[in-house]
C-alpha cells in the first residue's frame, strides 16, 4: 500500500512516520523545504518523544521519503490530509487557507479508487464540500479525525482509544481502505466507529470542547476555592472517585493552551454561530474566559510576592505548554512570563525542551540554561509547566541555591509540605498557601 501525508507538523510527520512503521510505503509532503530536509534525515522538527526512532527506522528502512512537491501523492492509495488549521486572524473561525490550497494543489494528482483522507480538525461542513471538489477526478473523501496529544502523540497514533470513518452515505470502498490502513490497530481490537462526515467532524471538535470544558470547570472550583479557603485539589480527587466524572483532566491550574483547545473551542464557538446556534455554545466563551482568568490570577500572585518580599526578579520554571513538548502555541506559562516582563519585573525563564520555540515566539524572553541559573538571585519562583524534572527537584537543594523562599506553583504539581519543610512558602491556585515549616531545614540561603 502507498499512503502519502500533506502536511508534516505534529500530526502529519507523526501519522507518516506511523504508516511507515506499520510496513507502508509512506510519503510527507510539506511546502516548508526547511523542514522537509530534517525530516529527510529523520530528524523531527519538533520535540516529541519516540518520533525520532520512529523517523529514523522508516528513513533509513526507505519505506518513509520526504518532498516538498506534491505531485509524488499520484499514485497513493491513501492520501491523508493532515495540513494545520489555526485560528483566523482577527476572528474566532478555524483558517482554512491550509485545508484548501493542500486539497486544490492535490487534486490534478487524483485519480479514481484513491481515498482522501481527511485529519485535519475542521469546521463542521468542511467534509462534504470538498468531497464535492474531489468528486470529479473520480477519487472519494473520508473523514478520519484524529485524536492524538502532544507528549504521546505516537503511541495514541499507533493505540488509539477509538478510530473515527467519517465517509459518505454507503461508501464502504472508503471504509474497507481505511480498515485496510488501519488492520494491525483494528486486529488489537480497537473500536472503529463509522458514521457521516458532519458527525465525525462533530466528534473531533466535542472531544476538545469537552476536555476544555472539563478543565475550566475545575479552575471555576479553583477561583471559589481561593474565596473560601478550600483546597481544590482535594475536591478533584473526591469528586473523581465518581465514575462518572473521572479524574483525568481535573488538573486546577494555569489552564489549557496549545494549537488545539483554544483555538478550537473558538473555531466550533464561530461556527456555531454561523449555524445559527450562537447560545448553544454561549457555555464555550465562559470556558475561555475561566481559562484565560487563571493567567491574571498567577500574574497577580506572582506581583503580591515580589511586592511582600520587596523584590522584583522572577524565576519561570516551565514555558511549553504542557510537559514532553516544546510546544509554546498559547502556552499559558509563556503569556505570564510576558506579562510580567511588560512590568518590568526581571524574569529569568527556564524549560527542559521549550526554551528555543519560546524565543522565537517572545524574543524579549531571558531563557537561561538549567533551574540552577533560573533560580539565582530570584526572588520569587514560578512554575508554569509541570515537567519531571520539576516535579523531582530537591526542595533543600533549590534553599541553598537561591534567596527566594517562596514559589507560585501554577500547576499544583509540587509536594507543598516538602517545600515547606525546606523553608519555602507555597502558593498554589486554587488552594490555600502552605507556610514555611518552623525551624524549616533551610530557612536561611548558604552563602
Ligand atoms: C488535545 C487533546 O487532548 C487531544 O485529544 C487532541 O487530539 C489534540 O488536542 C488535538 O486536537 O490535536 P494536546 O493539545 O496535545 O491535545 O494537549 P492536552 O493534553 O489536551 O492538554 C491541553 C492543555 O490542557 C495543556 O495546556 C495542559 O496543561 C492543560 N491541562 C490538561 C490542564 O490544565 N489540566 C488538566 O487536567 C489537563
Amino acid at each position: 500500500m502507498k499512503i502519502a501525508v500533506i502536511g508534516c507538523g505534529y500530526l502529519g510527520a507523526v501519522h507518516a512516520a506511523a504508516m511507515a512503521s506499520l510496513g507502508y510505503e509512506t510519503i510527507g509532503i510539506d511546502i516548508d523545504e526547511a523542514k522537509i530536509e530534517r525530516l529527510r534525515r529523520g530528524e523531527p522538527p519538533f520535540f516529541e518523544p519516540g518520533l525520532p526512532e520512529l523517523l529514523r527506522a522508516g528513513v533509513d528502512a526507505g519505506t518513509l521519503r520526504f518532498t516538498a512537491d506534491v505531485a509524488e501523492a499520484a499514485g497513493s492509495d491513501v492520501v491523508f490530509v493532515a495540513v494545520g488549521t489555526p485560528q483566523r486572524a482577527g476572528s474566532d473561525a478555524a483558517d482554512l487557507t491550509y485545508v484548501d490550497a493542500a486539497i486544490a494543489s492535490l487534486l490534478p494528482h487524483l485519480a479514481p479508487g484513491t481515498l482522501v483522507a481527511g485529519k485535519s480538525t475542521v469546521p463542521v461542513g468542511t467534509a462534504q464540500r470538498l468531497a464535492e471538489l474531489i468528486a470529479p477526478t473520480g477519487a472519494t473523501l473520508a473523514w478520519n479525525p484524529e485524536f492524538l496529544r502532544e507528549g504521546f502523540a505516537v503511541e495514541d497514533t499507533l493505540a488509539p482509544d477509538r478510530l473515527v470513518y467519517g465517509v459518505a452515505d454507503g461508501d464502504e470502498a472508503s471504509v474497507a481502505a481505511l480498515d485496510a490502513v488501519y488492520a494491525a490497530i483494528l486486529a488489537r481490537g480497537t473500536e472503529r466507529l463509522v458514521m457521516s462526515f458532519a458527525t465525525a467532524e462533530l466528534v473531533k471538535v466535542s472531544a476538545n470542547a469537552f476536555l476544555a470544558t472539563k478543565i475550566s470547570f475545575i479552575n471555576a472550583m479553583a477561583e471559589l476555592s481561593e474565596t473560601v479557603g478550600a483546597d481544590v485539589t482535594q475536591l478533584a480527587d473526591a469528586i473523581g472517585l465518581d465514575a462518572r466524572i473521572g479524574r483525568r483532566f481535573l488538573n486546577a491550574g494555569l489552564g489549557f493552551g496549545g494549537g488545539c483547545l483554544p483555538k478550537d473551542i473558538r473555531a466550533f464557538q464561530a461556527r456555531a454561530t454561523e449555524l445559527g446556534h450562537e447560545q448553544t455554545l454561549g457555555f464555550l466563551r465562559e470556558v475561555d474566559q475561566i481559562n484565560l482568568r487563571r493567567r491574571d490570577r498567577m500574574v497577580e500572585l506572582i506581583d503580591g510576592e515580589l511586592a511582600r518580599v520587596g523584590g522584583d526578579r522572577v524565576a519561570l520554571l516551565g514555558l511549553a505548554f504542557k510537559p514532553n513538548s516544546d510546544d509554546v502555541r498559547d502556552s499559558p506559562a509563556i503569556d505570564v512570563a510576558r506579562r510580567l516582563q511588560e512590568q518590568g519585573r526581571v524574569v529569568t525563564c527556564y524549560d527542559p525542551e521549550a526554551g528555543e520555540t519560546a524565543l522565537r515566539s517572545v524574543p524579549t524572553l531571558t531563557i537561561a540554561a538549567s533551574v540552577e541559573e533560573a533560580i539565582r538571585g530570584a526572588d520569587v519562583l514560578a512554575l508554569g509547566t509541570e515537567w519531571q524534572e520539576f516535579r523531582d527537584l530537591d526542595p533543600v537543594a533549590v534553599a541553598a541555591q537561591t534567596e527566594a523562599r517562596v514559589i507560585v506553583d501554577g500547576r499544583n504539581t509540587l509536594d507543598a509540605k516538602r517545600w515547606a519543610a525546606a523553608g519555602f512558602k507555597v502558593i498554589g491556585l486554587g488552594r490555600p498557601d502552605t507556610a514555611p515549616a518552623s525551624g524549616a531545614l533551610a530557612s536561611e540561603p548558604s552563602a
